[in-house]
């Protein structure tokens, strides 16, 4: 495996910047007034035609205002049969961004332009353009595969987009035989998906912030603690952690493995902690509890924090902030199609195209 080391993850750490998370990103307000814009919103999405997709790290009172909520590949998937004028999309730039490259005659609406991910930031398209032509000049044979977690730039550098709900099928079933694969930027996902494929892969030096900092030390003294429960993990969550758990899965495919538990089971949970506001409105008869972070007990992302229910009604009330097409959007848009939507044919890419 090898590791292009671009971005050295204590700066990347530092840069995304955790100490906004809980100050800035959210005030707090009364449940009364909170009950109010939550009914604001209701009207406003009559008056204006608008559809509320929510990811599911976003916060328990905005995933219930929500028409859709799901992981990154049911959002995308979702957003192309929306037929209302307007998408309001409670998650990140570049999901929004996804929606928007799927469904272009719709209005898409992102509360807070500054939500961001610390995965894109880990990968400028500019370096990433630069070392695939250093690997071609070099003779490597080589298609790129982005997560979607990476900016419109990236993605219409790549050759195929996954999700952590497809990725798995994209990289035994579509990347071609022959090809080494470049895989950018979230290398914890990468090197889960070599282990699991057996691809070699060039691996991108990005991570997330929220799944790379869970304290191995506190899950070890858990599952001492708890020795019947089941633990469960992202695969953006480093080796260190994968190792230790019964179960490694995206978002959607954690709700199907808890599906499977008839019985109470306590499971300790290794992802973004709003995800278990979904575990408990769906199996309640199930314990959750969280595996702390390093450096903050909760782990939250503070990037999906920024979509607080006010900005959600003022990005409804002014039309704005709204995703506007850019011209590598055009580019990107084949890419995810062809990665994402069952039903598009497939047209085999040439290499490092
Ligand atoms: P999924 O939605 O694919 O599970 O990804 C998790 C995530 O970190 C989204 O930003
Ligand atoms: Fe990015 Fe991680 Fe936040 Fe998801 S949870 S938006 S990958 S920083």
């Amino acid at each position: 495996m090898t590791i292009f080391a671009a971005y050295p993850v204590s700066e990347e750490i530092a840069k995304s910047g955790l100490a906004l998370r809980h100050s800035k990103n959210k005030e707090p307000f009364m449940p009364a007034i909170a009950d109010d814009i939550s009914a604001e919103i209701r009207e406003l999405k009559k008056t204006i035609g608008a559809t509320i997709l929510a990811h599911y790290y976003q916060e328990g009172d905005v995933q219930e205002l929500a028409d859709i909520t799901g992981d990154s590949l049911k959002l995308a998937r979702e957003a192309t049969k929306v037929d209302s004028p307007v998408i309001v999309f409670c998650g990140v730039l570049f999901m929004a961004e996804t929606a928007k490259m799927l469904n272009p005659a719709k209005k898409v609406l992102l509360p807070d332009l500054a939500a961001g991910c610390s995965l894109v930031d880990s990968c400028p398209a500019d370096k990433l353009a630069r070392y695939q032509e250093m690997l071609r000049e070099n003779g490597r044979t080589f298609q790129t595969v982005c997560y979607i977690n990476s900016s419109a730039k990236v993605k219409a550098l790549s050759d195929w987009v996954v999700t952590s709900g497809n990725a798995e099928d994209v990289v035994r079933n579509k990347v071609p035989e022959g090809y080494e694969i470049l895989f950018v930027p979230d290398r914890h996902l990468g090197a889960y998906l070599q282990e699991l494929t057996g691809r070699p892969m060039i691996l991108w030096n990005g991570s997330c912030m929220v799944h790379e900092i869970f304290s191995l030390g506190d899950l070890l003294k858990m599952k001492k603690q708890h020795p019947s429960a089941r633990a469960i993990a992202h695969p953006e969550c480093p080796k260190n952690i994968l190792e230790h758990v019964e179960y490694i899965g995206g978002t959607e495919a954690m709700l199907k493995y808890l599906a499977s538990f008839r019985e109470p089971t306590e499971f300790l949970v290794a992802t973004e902690p709003n995800m278990m506001w979904q575990f408990e409105r769906r199996f309640p008869q199930h314990t959750y509890l969280p595996v702390p972070g390093i450096t903050c007990a909760c782990n939250k992302c503070p990037h999906m924090a920024r979509n607080t229910l006010e900005k959600i009604r003022d990005c409804m009330r002014n039309g704005a902030p709204e995703i506007l097409w850019q011209p590598e959007f055009d580019r990107a848009k084949e890419v995810l199609a062809r990665s994402l939507l069952e039903g598009v044919p497939v047209k085999t890419p040439v290499a490092g195209d």
